[in-house]
């Protein structure tokens, strides 16, 4: 097998048609191979948990500060990522400003309190408390790392059919319980006032090529756009070796596509719990049908800027935990060798589509 540090470098396969970017970690930018497997092969990074409000926010300060809207935070972990693309000259998708998940109870409550039952803050502070947080963090990153971030997820997935609900609204969100729907339009408000020049600005969510949940999301996006808040949507493609559907992959991003947003793909892994040769050749040629639709798109018009995995090897990703088994989904395995996948996704890139 050929070793990742030595392997052709993909982003410099895909330069002309889109970045190819990754998830990471702070213990990988402390990793000198993690450092130069990235240099080489990504041109877009992405904390993979490092820029939530969970990692960003804090609480002693905040109640420190005193103030009832304007939270604190340490920005160290992120400064850390940030300086690294900076550095390397690699572009971030910052991930993300709201959202329902890793962002700590306290910041809904009433007083900043940390009780799991505290009563929720009122709308007008909520509605002050949001804009404050995409503020404080827009401000720090775009006066700090000019020209570090290309893309912002603004809001991650605020859309659930199966949770029912007028518009299918992740109703259990407390940012939608104590605002509505209106969170959503109100985040990407913020967010464009204090985006800098050249910045788009994202809607993120999974399973986009579900039907009910990509008319829900096409919907919310037409809206979105008619108001000229959102410049792209992130469709994360966390998908499955054995239930691929990339017709209905490529419809979605074809309906998102339409409305004249930017696409991305955030966060792809294809779930394989076996890392036997069959199967990874099967799962090769998964991310080989993945990218040719992707490039086919891109040929057609369609702007396809970004493609981003969910994790660098094997020995990183998220769904070992996620999904309660082994998994073997990415390029490169724990070892830091190219996969099949990984020459199958080369390979994509110089056919001609
Ligand atoms: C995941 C991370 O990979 C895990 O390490 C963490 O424990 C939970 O979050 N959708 C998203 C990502 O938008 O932020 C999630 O990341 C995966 C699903």
């Amino acid at each position: 097998m050929n070793n990742a540090l030595t392997a052709p470098s993909l982003c410099g396969a895909f330069r002309n048609r889109f970045k190819i970017g990754a998830a990471i970690t702070g213990r990988m930018t402390d990793d000198p191979d993690y450092r130069a497997l990235i240099r080489r092969h990504f041109s877009s990074i992405t904390a993979e948990n490092g820029m939530k409000p969970e990692k960003l926010l804090d609480r002693e300060a905040t109640l420190q500060k005193g103030d009832p809207i304007r939270p604190a935070f340490h920005f160290s972990p992120a400064d850390q990522m940030l300086s690294f693309a900076r550095e390397n000259e690699i572009a971030v998708r910052f991930h993300t400003l709201a959202w329902h998940n890793q962002t700590p109870r306290w910041f809904f409550a009433k007083n900043w309190d940390n009780a799991p039952d505290a009563p929720l803050a009122a709308p007008e502070v909520m509605l002050a408390r949001l804009e404050a947080y995409i503020q404080g963090v827009m401000e720090h990153v775009n006066s700090q790392y000019p020209g570090t971030v290309y893309a912002w997820d603004v809001v991650n997935e605020a859309i659930e059919p199966d949770q029912g609900g007028p518009g299918c609204y992740r109703t259990k969100s407390l940012w939608y319980q104590t605002l509505g729907e209106s969170f959503v339009p109100a985040a990407f408000r913020a967010a464009r006032k204090h985006q800098a020049p050249g910045q788009k600005l994202f809607y993120n969510d999974y399973s986009t090529f579900v039907p009910a949940k990509k008319e829900a999301l096409t919907a919310l996006l037409q809206k979105l756009r008619a108001d000229n808040l959102v410049d792209g949507m992130g469709m994360q493609a966390h998908l499955q070796w054995d239930k691929m559907d990339i017709a209905a992959c490529e419809q979605a991003a074809r309906a998102f596509g339409n409305l004249g947003l930017t696409l991305h793909i955030t966060e792809m892994d294809i779930h394989c719990p076996f890392r036997d040769e069959a199967h990874q050749a099967q799962l090769a040629q998964c991310y080989r049908d993945y990218f040719d639709m992707l490039l086919r798109l891109n040929r057609e018009g369609y702007d396809v800027e970004s493609v981003s995995f969910w994790g660098v090897t094997d020995a990183d990703t998220w769904l070992t935990y996620f999904r309660k088994e082994g998994s073997w989904p990415l390029l490169f395995t724990g070892d830091k060798d190219v996969k099949p996948a990984f020459d199958a996704v080369l390979e994509a890139a110089k056919r001609r589509i």
